[in-house]
């Protein structure tokens, strides 16, 4: 693999990948990104010059997608409006870049014959209950429940249209809640960990019990390296470490981190159709390719997470300010 193309690489997941990549293999990277507000173009700092390029441009614009394509031999796709609170305030942004982005590059894989791989979330299953014995698998039928997670389960069903259809050699993951670095502060744990270090109060929609699965973000990069490494045409493989834990906990331990009191919580609103429970079974990509996680801890990882944000003030300050003006802008 000498020359690998990945869309939406100064964002939080993206960026992760785009270090992975060189620290563990010898391929160089073109990152395409149109650093929207949600994007780290600082994650990239300090990756040698010579085997990492960011080009600025949007996915859904043949005429920047189709030249980066010819020249790469493979696209990894990563780039997408990723927020379910924005896509209900303001889905059209969802639609343009997760379905018009992913059909633009589509067609550019298809017009130069290349391998594509296919970022996506486990969210495009919907949602299960907190008793169901069952977790999602490859099987399980589509069932997205906002406009964030329509829009990429139709990008899924494109990527699907276009191996089935034109023969594209593509492959798709669908990876459970990713936590860690770099993420930015309108998502559930950075803003929590930002609210504490605030001194406020971490916000919990409805009761509190919706169930998450997390994943470490570095775990997600090696998982996705495997498939496009060993992962058979066609396929696709869903990522996850067993790593459930409702809101509720997950602010508790971050509550505990600081030494506040537990039931130290801001109880708001409930997100409109608020997905119950996610949750990963992953036997397929850890026995056909031999992946396992390498954060078995989520208290070890989120104590990590936790310290980084500590330590990174100066780089979510601005995003913290802009999002809560923006959330005030809308009464949030
Ligand atoms: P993010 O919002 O942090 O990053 C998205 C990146 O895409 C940003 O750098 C942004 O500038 C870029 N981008 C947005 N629109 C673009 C456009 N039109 N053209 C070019 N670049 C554009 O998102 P993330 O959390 O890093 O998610 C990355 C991918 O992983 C997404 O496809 C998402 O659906 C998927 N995913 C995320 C999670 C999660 O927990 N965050 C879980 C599973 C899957
Ligand atoms: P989020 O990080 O938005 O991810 P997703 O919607 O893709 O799962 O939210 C994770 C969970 O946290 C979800 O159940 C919604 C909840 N949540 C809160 O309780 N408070 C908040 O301030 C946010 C942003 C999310």
């Amino acid at each position: 693999m000498q020359n690998i193309l990945v869309t939406g690489g100064a964002g939080f997941i993206g960026s992760n990948f785009v270090h992975h990549v060189v620290e563990t293999t010898d391929a160089r990277v073109t990152v395409l990104d149109k650093l929207t507000y949600a994007s780290t173009e600082e994650s990239l700092a300090g990756l040698p010059e010579d085997r990492v390029r960011l080009v600025v441009g949007d996915i859904a614009d043949a005429s920047v997608v189709d030249p980066l394509v010819e020249e790469a031999d493979a696209v990894v796709h990563y780039a997408a409006e990723s927020h379910n609170d924005n896509s209900l305030s303001d889905p059209a942004p969802f639609i343009v870049t997760n379905l018009v982005g992913t059909f633009t590059l589509l067609e550019a894989a298809r017009r130069y014959d290349k391998r594509f791989h296919h970022v996506s979330t486990d969210e495009v299953y919907g949602d299960l209950e907190l008793d169901d014995p069952k977790r999602f698998t490859e099987e399980t039928p589509y069932n997205p429940s906002s406009p964030y997670s329509a829009s990429k389960a139709g990008s899924d069903h494109l990527v699907r249209a276009w191996v089935r259809s034109f023969g594209v050699r593509a492959t798709i993951s669908n990876c459970s809640n990713n936590y860690g670095p770099w993420q930015h502060v309108e998502k559930f744990i950075p803003r929590q960990i930002t609210e504490v270090i605030d001194g406020r109060k971490p916000r919990v929609y409805g009761d509190g019990l919706n169930v998450r699965d997390w994943i470490h973000t570095s775990d997600h990069s090696s998982a996705v390296l495997a498939i496009l490494e060993k992962g058979r045409v066609g396929e696709t493989y869903l990522i996850g470490a067993d790593g459930e834990r409702s809101n509720v906990d997950v602010v508790r331990a971050i509550l505990r981190h600081f030494g506040r009191d537990a039931d130290d919580i801001e109880w708001v609103t409930d997100r409109a159709g608020h997905d119950r429970r996610y949750a990963i079974e992953s036997g397929k990509l850890r026995s056909e390719l031999g992946w396992t996680p390498q954060f078995q801890d989520f208290e070890a990882g989120l104590a990590d997470t936790i310290e980084w944000y500590q330590a990174n003030e100066a780089w979510w300050r601005p995003a913290k300010a802009a999002t809560e003006a923006a959330y005030a802008a809308k009464g949030q």
